[in-house]
């Protein structure tokens, strides 16, 4: 890809798809559906592309989050794998970073199938010798108290966000060691440390997932291998949307509340994150090892 293309590519970042399809959605997110300008790029120390040729895996690419971090890490030169178990929506994440100069592949995965995660890693490594990043990033929303919270959503919560997360890991880390480098993104939650009202079984799973990171890199490290978790708060995704749906009877007076909890006053947008996941994967991070990364706008520093 010359350097024209990647310039053009870095411009452009895909955001939330169906959250157009919400009013007050559209009222406080302008500019998804489309591709965005990015003021970062302009800055010298983005003069370099930072994941030339690197193998990038990212699953839940199809929406939101994972999305992005597939675009930005696209638009660094690196090959996206954007695996999601919507298929479908994988493949439009894939499309619009090949419409954009990038280099990228759909491919389909239930994070939670043993067997799927291992035939993803196999194919990836068979289509491109080496896998370099994975971002595990596939997630599911679980709203509820410890009252509320039936059995099966507990499961199938931990199943998606805790399970996923390691069978995904346990398939991509053979072929990391045995290249001998590796950087995996880990997609916990600011929920992990804050806490946060009705949320028992995602906060466990994400607490299960910043535990998982920093044993594993313990592991990993002697291998080459960096394992991270991002810590995000509230980002404007499609995720969010359904949690205001399911959370509050006016879901506008609901994001009112969760922008006003917010330092910046405003919630955070997938490219925030991305740029995050964009730091762990490349070299940039080296010296950041078992690391968990807040990117919430503030939410935690204001429970001390
Ligand atoms: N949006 C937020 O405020 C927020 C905050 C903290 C953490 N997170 C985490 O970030 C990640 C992405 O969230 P998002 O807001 O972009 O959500 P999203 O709902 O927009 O996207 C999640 C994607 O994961 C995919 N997915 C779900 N189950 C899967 C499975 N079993 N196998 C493969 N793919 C699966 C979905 O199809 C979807 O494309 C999740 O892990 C979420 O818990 C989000």
């Amino acid at each position: 890809m010359g350097k024209r293309t990647s310039r053009a590519l870095s411009e452009t970042i895909l955001t939330g798809v169906s959250s157009a399809k919400n009013p007050i959605f559209r009222r406080f997110m302008p500019g998804h559906l489309r591709f965005r300008r990015q003021p970062y790029d302009n800055h010298p120390i983005f003069a370099s592309p930072r994941l030339t040729d690197r193998v990038c895996l990212v699953t839940g690419a199809g929406s939101g989050i994972g999305r992005a971090i597939a675009s930005i890490f696209a638009a660094e030169q690196g090959v996206a794998v954007a695996a999601d178990v919507d298929e479908a929506a994988a493949r439009e994440t894939a499309a619009g970073i090949e419409e954009s100069g990038g280099r990228a592949v759909a491919m389909a995965v239930d994070v939670s199938d043993e067997a799927q995660t291992q035939a993803l890693a196999q194919r990836t490594n068979e289509e491109f010798g080496r896998i370099d990043v994975l971002v595990n990033n596939a997630g599911v929303s679980g709203v509820g108290d410890v009252e509320e919270t039936t059995l099966e959503l507990w499961e199938e919560v931990m199943r998606v966000n805790a399970r996923g997360v390691f069978l995904m890991s346990r398939a991509v880390v053979p072929y990391m060691i045995a290249q001998r480098s590796g950087s995996i993104v880990n997609m916990a939650s600011a929920i992990a440390e804050t806490g946060l009202a009705r949320r028992v079984s995602y906060a466990a799973s994400k607490g299960a997932v910043l535990a998982l990171t920093k044993s594993m890199q313990v592991d990993c490290a002697s291998h080459g291998i960096r394992v991270n978790a991002l810590l995000p708060g509230t980002i404007m995704t499609p995720f969010v949307e359904r949690y205001l749906r399911d959370s509050y009877d006016d879901p506008e007076e609901g994001l009112r509340a969760v922008r006003a909890r917010q330092l910046t006053g405003d919630l955070g947008q997938p490219e925030d994150v991305a740029r995050a996941a964009l730091f762990l994967a490349s070299d940039e991070s080296r010296f950041v090892l078992g690391t968990g990364l807040f990117v919430d706008g503030g939410l935690s520093g204001t429970r001390g």
